[in-house]
């Protein structure tokens, strides 16, 4: 049955930012209050002018489910005094410990000492700030965990109603996990940001010492051109980080002859955090390519220009008129044509990365855009920088082009893609397929069959063939 009408315990900012979302969608709200002859909620917030203000006690008679607003702190003693009017309630935990304890969470207290109710712990996931300010700013998903499946569809229902998304964890013992996410304050970034400033200052340290130190390049070069070739440096290592593990993992599957061993724990969180490396492998891209197009002309970049002559005649006196048409060569073309292609994959890739188009994608074309995609982006990368390379690596000394910036940036892709295509070859690509369809080194041939009949005709009317380890 649907609720129309719910209670809220406390008249602070969470409190009010919920009755603020559920009084607009039509809901009766009632707020709880150890002082309720002193909350003037209307007086705060003209849209709360419906909202009434009782005594804790009276204020839970009101509904079957009672929101906790309360401090974490608080809501035993709160509760405990008046558990006699809580039978049969649903009872919703949102809050967030203030410090994290080993002991039980709130949510698991209340079900030891309120067998008569049911508990549903959500919403502390979401600012007051985001639920006031709607579906324009903040996360809108709640994520619920009770032991009760039809508190949780009561809950869910009230979420549903006020425009919020809905996932559900699973039971109380989940709660630990569900108060952890607002700590988390990076949110699987912390490493691959780590990561990627660690490739940026290793290329700004190289690149400083090559062309200011070593090359004897003007000061004033530093933060466009040199900058320039520590960004594309930046964003192919980055790439190639992104792409490296897939392939590690493949190897690592092919050594153990099967799928169902766990990951050395190192390729595990570095398969986790490719989505991340190839958006900051993205973004340094693109900061490498506004710097690229800011600067790129016949003065930075000789080579990539036709050469335009003019000889001024010795007894020349009157004057003269030269047209400029310094045109850029194949050389200069053909690298900012890889190189756009490349960013252009990139971009596509990112944008499929964005949880409202990944949530669109089926498992085919997230594979699709994610590796295929994603290994042509890195070969067009690759070519990009070998075509500024190749065509001067015999006209200078050897170990000149070696220490070159493209050459070194290029060689952790290129073994990345080489690494890629071995893993394409029948004797390799092979194994591999029967291993990711379920087939086990050392197991009967003929379990073998069942099995791998089984997981081929599930995954076949899936249309989804390919799992996280393929990419
Ligand atoms: N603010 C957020 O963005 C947010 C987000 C997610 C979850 N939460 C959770 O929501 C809960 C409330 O947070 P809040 O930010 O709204 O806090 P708040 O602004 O401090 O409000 C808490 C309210 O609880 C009541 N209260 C305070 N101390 C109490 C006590 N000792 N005993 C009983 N009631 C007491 C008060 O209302 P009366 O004086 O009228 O009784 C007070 O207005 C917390 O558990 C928090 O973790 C907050
Ligand atoms: C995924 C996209 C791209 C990657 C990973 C990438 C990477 C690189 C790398 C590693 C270099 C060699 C740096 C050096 O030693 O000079 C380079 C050079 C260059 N790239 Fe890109 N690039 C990309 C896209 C682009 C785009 C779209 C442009 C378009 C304008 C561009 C323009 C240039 C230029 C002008 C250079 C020469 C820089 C110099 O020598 O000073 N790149 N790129």
């Amino acid at each position: 049955s649907s609720v129309r009408a719910v209670v809220i315990l406390g008249t602070g900012d969470f409190s009010r930012a919920l009755s603020t979302r559920l009084v607009a969608n039509g809901y009766r709200v009632t707020m709880g209050s150890r002082r309720p002859e002193r909350r003037n909620i209307s007086a705060r917030s003209p849209h709360l002018s419906g909202v009434r203000v009782l005594g804790q006690e009276d204020a839970v008679a009101e509904s079957e489910v009672v929101f906790l607003g309360i401090p974490s702190t608080s809501v035993m003693e709160t509760l405990l005094p008046i558990k006699a009017s809580l039978r049969g309630k649903v009872l919703v935990d949102v809050s967030n410990p203030e410090v994290m304890t080993k002991g039980a969470t709130v949510a698991e207290l209340l079900r030891e000492n309120f067998p008569e109710c049911d508990v549903v712990k959500g919403f502390n996931t979401l600012s007051a700030y985001s639920l006031e300010s709607g579906q324009s700013l903040g996360s809108m998903v709640v994520h619920l965990a009770s032991d009760s499946s039809q508190a949780t569809e009561k809950v869910a229902a009230v979420a549903r109603d006020i425009g919020l998304q809905c996932v559900v964890r699973g039971g109380l013992n989940t709660t630990r996990a569900l108060e952890d996410l607002p700590r988390e304050a990076w949110g699987g970034w912390g490493v691959p940001l780590l990561v990627s400033f660690a490739v940026w200052l290793l290329w700004t340290i190289y690149g400083t010492w090559r062309y200011h130190i070593h090359k004897t390049h003007a000061a004033e070069r530093w933060p466009v051109n040199t900058n320039n070739k520590i960004a594309g440096c930046a964003a192919i290592t980055l790439l190639a980080l992104c792409y490296l593990p897939g392939s590690i993992a493949a190897i690592v599957q092919l050594k153990n002859g099967s799928k169902h061993q766990a990951f050395p724990r190192c390729l595990d969180r570095w398969l986790k955090m490719r989505k991340q490396l190839g958006l900051m492998a993205l973004a340094s891209a693109s900061l490498h390519c506004v710097l690229s197009l800011a600067h790129i002309s016949p003065a930075y970049f000789k080579k990539w220009y036709d050469v335009r002559t003019i000889s001024i005649p010795a007894n020349q006196t009157s004057d003269m008129t030269f047209p400029i048409d310094s045109r850029m060569n194949w050389i200069g073309e053909v690298t900012v044509y890889l190189g756009s292609i490349a960013l252009l994959l990139l971009c596509s890739q990112g944008v499929a990365s964005l949880p409202s188009v990944t949530e669109r994608l089926n498992w085919r074309r997230w594979w699709l855009l994610q590796s295929v995609v994603g290994h042509i982006g890195l070969l067009f990368a690759v070519t990009h920088v070998a075509a500024k390379v190749l065509p001067f690596i015999f006209s200078r000394p050897f170990s000149t082009s070696v220490q070159g910036m493209s050459f070194l940036s290029n060689l952790l892709p290129s073994f990345t893609l080489l690494l890629r295509i071995c893993l394409l070859l029948p004797c390799l690509g092979i194994p591999l397929r029967k291993i990711r369809n379920g087939w086990e080194r050392g197991v009967d041939d003929e379990e073998q069959g069942v099995v791998l009949d089984g997981v081929a005709k599930e995954e076949d009317e899936d249309g989804a063939v390919c799992r996280m380890e393929e990419i």
